[in-house]
């Protein structure tokens, strides 16, 4: 494996790989790597020749009372995991290497960038598309791959690579959850046992709401009732948001269809996490 620090390097290794006629997968993280990431790095090492793997705590996407000083970097740790599961290239740049103190150039997918997330979170979307325009420019992946767990981020970068005419495959692969149900995120690191065990709401909600609409309920209204209702019995967790929309749009629907998009997004003490499922 090899690492990768300069923008420079890493547009020089990826160009020898293309060009070499190989077909090349990008992963781009934050770190403090999981198996909801490795999974992703797996599925790229199964349908391209060379595997790239970003790690970079992206500081656009964080707002200014949010957790971008704390949020966990255990590199030694990730660098092993990707070196032992055959990744070919890391790059790790520097916040002055990705963004220069020149910088003015920003991407905002209107209409989605202030939904779900980006509605709790403004600016967030805005730091999400602008890093991964500028990874997706670096690297040119024929294949880049991101996790469902962050179901409006893929709605907003495949909007993105369809508006900008990239020419990127976006993959999409499926939550790794632990064995509880609760959803692997880097951020679970910040639960104390007790909140770990109140985290499970989130999961729990989406199951609720499953049976429901497996029991042949279809008004977002009657689920939401019941997913919201979920969340209010455990005292330990605080809805952000609840919303049962349209995949790609991110709009609310008023019936739900195959494919409805049933995300959560809640606090529990400090630390926010998500969750969703696609009916
Ligand atoms: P990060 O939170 O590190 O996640 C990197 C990728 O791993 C994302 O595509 C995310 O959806 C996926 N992922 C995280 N947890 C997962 C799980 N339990 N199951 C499946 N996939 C999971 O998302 C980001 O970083 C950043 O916003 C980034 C895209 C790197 C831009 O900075």
């Amino acid at each position: 494996m090899r690492l990768i620090e300069t923008v420079v390097d890493m547009k020089a290794a990826c160009r020898a790989a293309t060009h070499a006629g190989e077909k090349l997968g990008l992963v781009p993280t934050m770190g403090a790597l999981h198996e909801g990431h490795m999974s992703l790095v797996r599925a790229s090492k199964a349908g391209c020749d060379v595997t790239a793997v970003s790690i970079f705590v992206n500081p656009l996407q964080f707002g200014p009372s949010e957790d971008f000083e704390k949020y966990p970097r255990t590199f030694d740790r990730d660098s092993a995991m990707l070196r032992d599961s055959g990744v070919d290239l890391l790059f790790l740049p520097s916040v002055a290497e990705m963004y220069p103190a020149s910088a003015r150039t920003y991407i905002d997918v209107e209409a989605l960038s202030s939904k779900l997330d980006g509605g709790s979170r403004p600016g967030h979307f805005r730091g999400v598309a602008t890093v991964v325009c500028k990874l997706f420019e670096i690297v040119r992946p024929d294949r880049a791959f991101f996790g469902q767990k962050d179901a409006a981020q893929v709605a907003l970068l495949r909007k993105m690579a369809r508006d900008l005419n990239m020419d990127v495959e976006i993959i999409v692969c499926p939550i790794v959850r632990e064995a509880d149900g609760l959803a692997m995120s880097s951020r679970n690191a910040y639960l104390s046992p007790e909140q770990r065990k109140q985290a499970l709401v989130l999961c729990r909600l989406l199951q609720r709401v499953k049976a429901a609409v497996e029991a042949g309920e279809t008004s977002a209204a009657k689920l939401a009732e019941a997913g919201v209702g979920e969340i209010a019995r455990e005292p330990g967790a605080k809805l952000d948001y609840f919303a049962i929309v349209d995949p790609d749009t991110l709009e609310p629907v008023e019936k739900v269809v195959p494919r409805t998009l049933v995300a959560v997004a809640a606090w529990v003490g400090t630390t926010r996490l998500i969750d969703n499922m696609v009916l």
